[in-house]
């Protein structure tokens, strides 16, 4: 039997993973979430599955950096396996404060990696969900491949680098079982909507302005989120200990191109009122410092070792992402509005 550890379950791509795993016909295991709960964490995304799942599935609300609270989880449950979503994970806000980022990424990072040393005798895997951020830009030609040099722009992709780093070097120096996955921009469901897709699909739907960086030349390589999780669930299943495995769509976009594609799919489903075509809505505003110009990703080593391919084309999951934010609108309105604030304050003292 299993016993994961989830940290930062209540995020999106969390979510979309626990969601996965407790899907699967054949898991027989549980799955403990512990998430702190920042703005990023909504346990709402989870509602319907801590009912459904009662028996399999735990949450846990804990600092990742409380060794303590972190601690008593691994025994409590008897935990074997950990896989490490939790960060702060926002690049915009790691330029306005990057203090959380420090903490969390890397500090709690560190201290989870502590406790593996601690707990060395039944962990059999501890995985590191990391990003492509960390090897900085390209230019117009080239891939990211896992022996490409780190060289990342923003606190956020440093405090990332930071702790590939040291998980790297615990498998190094004392031997824990790791694995590391760097995947692309993921998109899909659940997603907070300070995010690029998820902002322009709401601000597309109410016809508000799309405040688009620059001129939306930067190009991100795009993964709709199922599909990274499939791959991590693969990783820590057949992938070898020691082992960095690149994720990516192989799905190269300007940042316009994806919002013009929203407008376009959304003008489809219900036109607009207010104007004629929602690109119109398109804004261009002052780029943010240190944008990198271009991610893109060769993820052939997990394409031939374990066999991971992306389901999703960017066709297949833009629209069933549109079709997602305009069914769920309780969701959406509960975050949009903070309510889904109050509700932890109620139900999880601080
Ligand atoms: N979103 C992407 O496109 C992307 C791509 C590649 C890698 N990643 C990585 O995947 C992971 C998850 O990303 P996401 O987009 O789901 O992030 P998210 O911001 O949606 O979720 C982060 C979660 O971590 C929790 N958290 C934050 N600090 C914590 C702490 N100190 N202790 C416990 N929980 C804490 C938050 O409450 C939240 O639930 C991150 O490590 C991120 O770097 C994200």
């Amino acid at each position: 039997m299993e016993n994961i550890l989830v940290t930062g379950g209540c995020g999106f791509i969390g979510a979309n993973f626990i969601r996965g795993i407790l899907a699967e016909d054949d898991f027989q295991g549980r799955i403990i979430n512990a998430d702190s709960l920042t703005y990023a964490g909504n346990p709402e995304s989870l509602a319907d599955i801590a009912e459904i799942y009662a028996d399999c599935y735990h949450f846990v609300r804990a600092d990742i950096c409380d060794i303590k609270a972190m601690e008593n989880i691994i025994r409590e449950y008897g935990i074997d396996t950990i896989c490490h979503f939790a960060a702060e994970s926002h690049v915009d806000r790691s330029i306005a404060g990057p203090d959380a980022f420090i903490q969390t990424n890397i500090v709690g990072t560190f201290r989870l990696l502590e406790l593996c040393r601690k707990y060395a005798n039944q962990l059999k895997r501890f995985h590191h969900v990391s990003t492509d951020e960390v090897y900085g830009s390209l230019g117009a030609q080239g891939l990211f491949r896992e022996d490409s040099p780190y060289d990342p722009s923003s606190p956020y992709s440093a405090s990332k680098a930071a702790s590939d780093h040291l998980v790297r070097a615990y498998h190094t120096t004392y031997g824990i079982p790791v694995t590391i996955s760097n995947c692309s921009n993921n998109y899909g469901p659940y997603q907070f909507p300070e995010k690029l897709i998820p902002l322009m699909i709401l601000n597309a739907l109410e016809e508000k302005s799309l405040p688009v960086y620059g001129q939306g030349l930067n190009v991100r390589d795009w993964l709709y989120v199922t599909d990274h999780c499939r791959a991590i669930r693969m990783i820590m299943e057949k992938g070898s200990s020691g082992e960095t495995y690149n994720v990516g769509g192989h799905c190269e976009k300007q940042n316009l191109e994806v919002v013009q594609t929203v407008c376009d799919l959304l003008d489809e489903i219900k036109a607009p009122e207010t104007v004629v075509r929602r690109r119109e809505l398109i804004t261009f505003v002052k780029d943010r410092p240190g944008h990198d110009l271009r991610y893109a990703i060769d993820c052939s080593k997990i394409e031939r070792e374990l066999d991971w391919h992306p389901a999703e084309s960017f066709e297949s999951g833009i629209r069933k992402t549109l079709a997602w934010y305009m069914e769920n609108t309780e969701w959406v309105h509960r975050v949009r509005s903070g309510e889904y604030l109050s509700w932890i304050r109620q139900h999880y003292s601080a």
